[in-house]
């Protein structure tokens, strides 16, 4: 992980308050998995102090991309930076996944803006493993399906796709996929919850990439905790995730 110094590519907004953010960065481009996370420095000044954790998105060429969904000032600043613009860079974080098990068959389960880190995952799934994509949201002008293919589409209010969650949707779903299976899921805790209490019953390969307030983003705050599973102690979403395997954490 290093610091740099990288130059806005493009910026733009794919969905209201949405951003599809693109930087120039050789360095990143070649030692980043999916899954892992950077810390970005959204302004020139010390407001606000700390970076901002965003999970890479996707990687083509030396382009490395992130999306974003505006939450509070250090979202609303980035949001209103200019290609050609600067911005200071620190990573890659985290460790990814785990593309490279024995599987036959890759399921993506992402709830909200949970699709971020997929389009890059998507790149690196061999081509010979068939991939199904469930994404849900709260409603239709929620859903976000950048980068993702084969998909099936879940809403709360019902206006576009199957009414209900995600997870609901894919239950029905499941009997249709063939082969061994992974879920990489990315999305509200609720959600994982529920998967994970699922595919742990009916035994599924789950990994879940988790959300939290972060400070430094590699280790040495200790401000991102999350209990093990055995209960005997914390592993760090910083440093050891923020992909976990589902078994690892409670959630
Ligand atoms: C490992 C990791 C990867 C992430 N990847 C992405 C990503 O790819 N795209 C993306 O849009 N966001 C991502 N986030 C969340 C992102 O870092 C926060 O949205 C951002 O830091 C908010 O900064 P802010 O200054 O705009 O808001 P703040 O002023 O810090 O907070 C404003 C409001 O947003 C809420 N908020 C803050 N953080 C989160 C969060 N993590 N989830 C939901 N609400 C939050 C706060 O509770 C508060 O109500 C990621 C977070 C982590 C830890
Ligand atoms: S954010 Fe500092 S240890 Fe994780």
């Amino acid at each position: 992980m290093h610091i740099e110094q990288t130059k806005i590519v493009s910026i733009k907004e794919v969905q209201s308050h949405t951003f599809l953010l693109s930087i120039q960065s050789e360095y990143f481009a070649g030692t980043t998995n999916p899954g892992q996370f950077f810390n970005i420095k959204v302004s020139d000044n010390n407001f606000p102090l700390l970076r901002r954790p965003f999970s890479v998105c996707d990687v083509d060429g030396d382009i490395i991309s992130f999306l974003f969904d505006v939450h509070g000032e250090g979202t609303k600043i980035l949001s209103k930076k200019k290609p050609g613009d600067d911005l200071d860079v620190f990573g890659p974080l985290g460790n990814g996944f785990n593309y490279s098990s024995d599987f036959q068959t890759a399921i993506i389960v992402a709830g909200g803006l949970g699709v971020a880190p997929f389009p890059f995952l998507l790149k690196k799934i061999p081509a010979d493993k068939p991939v199904f994509s469930f994404v849900g949201a709260r409603n239709s002008n929620q859903l976000i399906t950048y980068g993702i293919k084969n998909t099936k589409l879940s809403t709360d209010d019902g206006s576009a796709g199957f009414r209900g969650n995600v997870v609901q949707l894919l239950k029905n779903e499941i009997h249709n996929i063939n082969g061994v299976k992974k879920i990489f899921a990315c999305g509200p805790n609720v959600m994982l919850r529920s998967l994970v209490e699922w595919t742990t019953s009916i035994g599924i390969e789950t990994e879940i990439s988790v959300e939290c307030a972060m400070a430094c983003g590699f280790g040495i705050c200790q401000g991102c905790p999350t209990e093990k599973s055995d209960k005997s102690g914390y592993l760090l979403v910083c440093k050891d995730g923020p992909v976990f395997n589902s078994q690892e954490i409670v959630i």
